[in-house]
């Protein structure tokens, strides 16, 4: 019970307000990032290659420009980015007129040279929009042109470039009712059905998913999501699969035995799941800074077995991988040392139970 409070006070104060202070503005005047000659052999992104799994982590712009070592590293033990911010609505289409891709492209750039994937997230969200959608009065016909002109003008710019979407993220709230965002009030549900399928449109090949918090172990949301996904299928709508964001403090990862009854009977649906934004402070733990690391290791290492136990878990993205650039820093203060690797780019405890992992888990 106690840990259900400090759950519900995780979300329902801090990711608020980490994203009301902590959504960034896109830096300015980007200045090239060099192509370098890295070498993969012994990294994650070699291992989770024999695994047939996508390791991958978000990338922030302002490190992602000005720190060499932040890109070496990414480029030498990831197969996939995902761009933390520069894809949302706020920052791409900052007017109605007028999207701003020059972010994305060098992400998207990058990617290529490094032969990795890139995953895009979210093309709907109530959150990271901008002033114009936000306080502008619009008819439904007038917000479904929108919607519609967004997610096509998106999806079809990085049509087989982007190999997976998180077309709808968060659309759900606690208790499992759909959560109050423009979209719903003003188009109504279908606007879920209408996003994929224009997204499916835009790129065919793409996989499309459904993103949200707090539905990794079987309880009330994860019930929810579960309707809602065999409600699409049942109607032919074009979704792939389910985005877990695992946001997580040690102590209160998901249940492992919920957690895999949800990813089974998600498979059942035929439906894959992806790990989208995994992060676990180390804040909250007992016992020293030491022994907390390999708790928060001993998460990991779970949580990734876990996946690699069902074929339809395809990938395992952090949220960020270097302890120096996370986006729970501007929030506490604090150094919440939720990734791979500390601050100075040196692994984890964390970084090598996934290697581990990696090496020698027989599922898949
Ligand atoms: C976060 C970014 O990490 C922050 O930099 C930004 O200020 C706010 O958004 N769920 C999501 C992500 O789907 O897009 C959010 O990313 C974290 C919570």
């Amino acid at each position: 019970m106690k840990h259900r409070l400090f759950l519900a006070l995780a979300i329902v104060v801090l990711v608020p307000l980490a994203i009301a202070f902590g959504v960034r503005s896109t830096p300015s005047a980007p200045t090239p990032a060099p192509s370098m000659e890295i070498s993969t052999a012994t990294s994650l992104r070699s291992l989770a290659q024999k695994r047939g799994i996508s390791i991958g982590a978000a990338v922030e712009l302002e490190p992602f420009y000005n720190d060499a070592n932040y890109r070496q590293v990414l480029a030498r033990e990831f197969n996939t980015l995902v761009p933390e911010n520069a894809f949302k609505f706020q920052f791409l289409h900052p007017n109605p007129d007028r999207y701003d891709f020059s972010h994305v492209d060098r992400l998207v750039e990058f990617a290529k040279a490094h032969n990795m994937q890139v995953r895009g997230s979210p093309l709907v969200w109530h959150y990271a929009q901008p002033d114009w959608l936000n306080q502008g009065k619009f008819t439904r016909e007038e917000l479904l042109g929108i919607l519609q002109t967004h997610i096509q003008t998106v999806v079809g710019r990085y049509r087989g470039q982007v190999f997976a979407w998180d077309v709808v993220n968060e659309a759900l709230n606690r208790d499992g009712s759909l959560r109050d965002t423009i979209w719903l009030r003003h188009i109504g549900p279908e606007y879920i059905d209408l996003a994929f399928r224009w997204a499916h449109q835009a790129d065919p090949n793409a996989r499309l998913f459904y993103s949200d918090y707090g539905n990794d172990e079987l309880g009330r949301k994860a019930n929810a999501m579960y309707t809602m996904v065999s409600g699409l299928l049942q109607r032919g709508v074009p979704i792939d699969g389910v985005g877990m964001q695992t946001h997580k403090r040690l102590g209160y990862a998901p249940r492992l035995n919920l957690l895999s009854e949800n990813i089974g009977r998600l498979e059942k649906l035929g439906l894959e799941v992806q790990f989208t934004e995994l992060d676990i402070t180390i804040q909250d733990g007992t016992g020293s800074r030491e022994e907390r690391l390999m708790k928060q290791a001993q998460t990991y290492r779970s949580l990734l077995q876990t996946c690699l136990a069902f074929k339809n878990c395809t990938a395992f993205i952090t949220w960020g991988f270097t302890d120096r650039y996370t986006w729970l820093g501007s929030l506490t203060g604090q150094l919440e040392a939720p990734l791979l690797f500390d601050e100075s780019y040196r692994p984890k405890p964390a970084y090598n139970a996934i290697e581990d992992v990696l090496s020698s888990h027989s599922g898949k």
